[in-house]
Formats: C-alpha cells, structure tokens, sequence
C-alpha cells in the first residue's frame, strides 16, 4: 500500500518561537522601516519568505559534523571533507571554497574579465548582473521568450535561447570569456533548465571555444525538475542527473546557502587548473587561505553533508511539492502567479494582480509591503526596484513586476503555507484598494536591500 500524502521527511527536535503581532504594530514597523522589507527586524516577521538563501534548517547530521570542524588555518582535514564531497556532486578538479555565492562570482568575473566583455547568461541573478557590471562588462540575458512570459506550460521555462546565444558568439566571441547558465533560473521563477538544453548550450560553446560555467545554487532542485518533467530521465537517481549535467560544463560558482543545505559558505569549481592557480591567487586577497576561503572548518564540513542531503528524494519531493500545493491552492483562488511553480518559491504576478498601479509605481513592492502589514509575512520584490535601474543611471521598467515567496528549506510546515495561502486569499480581496510607492532615495547598486520609500496615496491601502 502507498498513500498519497507527500510528508515533511523529517521530525523536529529543536523548535524556534514566532512572534505574532498586530497589524497595526506591523504598520509601525513597515513605517518606520520606509516601507523597505529588508529593513525590518527580524523578529517582526511571522513567516519570512524573504530568501530561501541561508535560511534553512539543519539536519543533525551537519550538526555533529560540525562538531567535528578542523579549524586549522592550512591542509585542515574538514577542507578534505568539502573537497570530496563537492568533486562527488559535481565532478570538477579544483574546488575552490567562498564565504558565499557572490564571492565565487567575484573571483571568478575578476579574473576572467576585462572591460567591455560580455557574459551570456540564461538571466543573471542580480549578484551575478552585479559582479560581471562592476568589472565594466556586459551582462546579457538570453532566456527563451517563454521564460519572460509570467503564465506558460513550458516544462523548462529557464532554459536559455540557443540559437541567440549562437549568435551572439558569432559576433562577439572575442569579448566572450565564458557562457554562464543559471540552474534553476531564479530571476524568470525559479524554472528549471532541461539536460537538452545543457548539452545544446555546451554544443555551441565547444564549437566557438568558449567555456561554460553552471551557477548551480539550486542544482538539486534542478535534477528533481528533469527526473519529473522531460522525457526519459523519470525515476533516475538525482545524483546521477546532477553528475551528468555538472559533466557538460566547465567549472560551477555556488551559494551553498541554497542547495548546500548551509547558512552560510560557497564555492568555485572548474576543471581548468592555470584559471583555479590565478583565481586562487584573488581568493588569498580576498577570503582567505585556499583550504577555508572565508569559511571555518565547521562550516566546510556542514556543506559536505548538505550536498547530499539535498539530493534526497525524499526530500526533493516534499520541497518541490509544497511550492506546488501552495501554487495550486493560488490557482484555484485566482490569484495570478508564474506557473507552471518554480523549485523553491512561489512568484505572484503584480502585474496582472495590480493591474491598476502603473509600473512606474513599483506594483511588486506595494504588494510586497502589503503582505507584511497584512499577514506578517515577508516577501521580495523581483521587479523594476531590483532590476529597473541600467549601468549607464537611466530607469527602464522590469520585464516582470513579481513578489517572490521563498521558502527556507526544512522550516515551515504545511499549517505554515495553509497559512500563507489564507492571507494571500484576503489580499485577493482587497487587491483593487493598493496604491503604489514612489522611491525616496537609493544606492547605485543593489538597491533593493536599502532604499527608501513612501506610499504615492496616502497610505498603501486606501478605503
Ligand atoms: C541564482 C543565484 N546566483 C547567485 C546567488 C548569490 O549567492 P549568495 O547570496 O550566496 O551570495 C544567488 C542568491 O540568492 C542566486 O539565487
């Protein structure tokens, strides 16, 4: 007999308290933020959905293999750990430790790139868009078109458009120090990118001598899509998926925030052993020595077992079903979101939920702001606050205005997103009465983290 239902695959055995709060303490705290959620303090936060970065549980097995740290600064044995652990994932040669994902970024786009060079990438994160930027260079999206339609039954929407990136190397090759493709694609929803797609994308790379590059923060959930949705990979071991898509790339950044299973850590891997000697040379500068790179030994050693722990099946199930529950508890109220449901959040689509507020006006950040004071739930906006500002200061509107609800893995329980699902079913309700923000003041880059705003109307939500 097997039943249906998809349980949490783990019991708790440490419980963290939640505070509730009034809506009108959370209107306080919203204000007094200048209605920016990552502002706020934590503890004034019911359900954070902010990230699913860094955010997780551990398991007790990351805990007793922390116990076991080695915090020798040079040849420290949990250094070792890590290594082999990430060369049984992903295959690659040289494994290059950071204190996180952008880190990997940094020293990998600082010496690989000059200025003027361009980056093709399916869609760059923001940090990623952020670090190729900083080096004077060109980040250039390529997603398929399906990936920038918010409402689509592509199976694959992260997928990258082939046949532009082909070319754009026929143009620019030169100006091209490597192709980068971000499984699963976080800034079009968290979707997915096919194995074919992998191979047609390394196709074209080899045959303009340009190397390929994974950013594979969510790489678990990514082979947990391909078992489930393309043709001729169901019921294949997630590990055999991964190890056979970090084959056909040339080397990986990763945030081990995310399906490294850790709060904290990342790395840089790659096969080329004169780009690992020059990017090892920055890591000295900038994180540490090469076997810690801005990590204690403590925190090598959790990762190592995360790798793994992500790549459970029972766990992939769970994770990738309790986006899909709360997606199609959505659906059914109306509410419209990116679909079909990405591996680690759910994105709400302010611009067809917020018809009524121009995007000049930050649909996506109302909302964002809404849900708090609303729910006490916090959400990010992956919309024209984070996006809409071009290198050269001019403001262009995001081709999505979206709110991004990403869950922590192995924190909230089903009650947690019954939860959810309820306050987004009120908003739904009152959806005509929010107004927009207009933006008070905000750094260069990365602006979304710290700028200021206020609400255009008198308040957010008018009677
Ligand atoms: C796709 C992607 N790349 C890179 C990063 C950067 O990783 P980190 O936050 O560890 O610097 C993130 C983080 O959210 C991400 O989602």
């Amino acid at each position: 007999m097997s039943f249906r239902t998809i349980i949490e695959p783990f019991r708790i055995k440490t419980v963290e308290p939640i505070r509730q709060t009034t809506r009108e303490e959370r209107a306080d705290a919203l204000t007094a933020a200048r209605f920016n959620v990552f502002r706020l303090q934590a503890e004034d936060v019911l359900i954070d959905l902010l990230t699913d970065s860094g955010t997780g549980a551990m398991s007790v097995h990351q805990w007793s293999g922390m116990m076991k740290g080695d915090e020798s600064y040079a040849g420290g044995r949990s250094y070792a750990v890590f290594e082999r652990a990430v060369r049984d994932v992903t295959g690659f040669a040289h494994v290059i430790p950071t204190h996180q994902g952008r880190a990997a970024e940094h020293i990998l786009f600082s010496t690989v790139l000059e200025p003027g060079d361009v980056v093709p990438n399916n869609t760059h994160f923001d940090t990623t868009r952020a670090n190729v930027q900083d080096r004077g260079g060109v980040a250039l999206d390529l997603p398929i078109p399906e990936g920038r339609q918010a409402q689509s039954d592509h199976p694959f929407k992260g997928n990258m458009d082939v046949a532009a990136l082909e070319r754009a190397l026929a143009e620019r090759t030169s100006r091209v120090p490597l192709v980068m493709l971000t499984i699963t694609n976080n800034s079009e929803g968290g979707q997915p990118v096919s194995l074919a797609n992998v191979r047609a994308v390394r196709e074209v790379c080899d045959r303009f001598g340009v190397p390929l590059f994974i950013d594979a923060c969510r790489f678990a959930e990514n082979a947990w899509f391909i078992r489930t949705r393309e043709p001729g990979h169901e019921g294949r071991a997630p590990i055999e998926i991964a190890r056979e898509l970090f084959a056909l790339a040339d080397g990986c950044t990763m945030s081990a925030k995310k399906d490294g299973m850790s709060n904290i850590g990342g790395f840089l891997a790659m096969n080329d052993e004169a780009l690992a000697r020059r990017c090892r040379t920055r890591l000295v500068l900038t994180e540490g020595f090469p076997t810690y790179g801005g990590l204690a030994g403590y925190d090598l050693e959790a990762i190592a077992v995360g790798l793994h722990e992500a790549l459970d099946e029972d766990y992939l199930r769970y994770r990738i079903r309790s986006i899909e529950y709360l997606g199609d508890k959505l659906l059914a109220a109306g509410i419209p979101i990116v679909t079909p449901t990405g591996g680690h959040a759910i994105y709400l689509d302010a611009r067809r939920w917020l018809h009524h507020v121009p995007q000049r006006e930050y649909p996506a950040w109302a909302l964002s702001c809404v849900l708090y004071v609303e729910g006490g739930i916090r959400a990010a906006e992956i919309g024209s606050v984070m996006f809409g500002r071009q290198p050269d200061g001019s403001e262009r509107p995001a081709d999505l205005e979206l709110v991004r609800l990403a869950f922590p893995r192995r924190v909230y329980t089903q009650s947690h997103v019954d939860y959810v699902a309820e306050v987004l079913i009120h908003l739904h309700a009152m959806v005509g009465r929010i107004r927009g923000v207009r933006m008070l003041d905000a750094p260069e880059v990365l602006r979304h983290f710290t700028a200021t705003f206020a609400p255009v109307d008198r308040s957010l939500v008018v009677p």
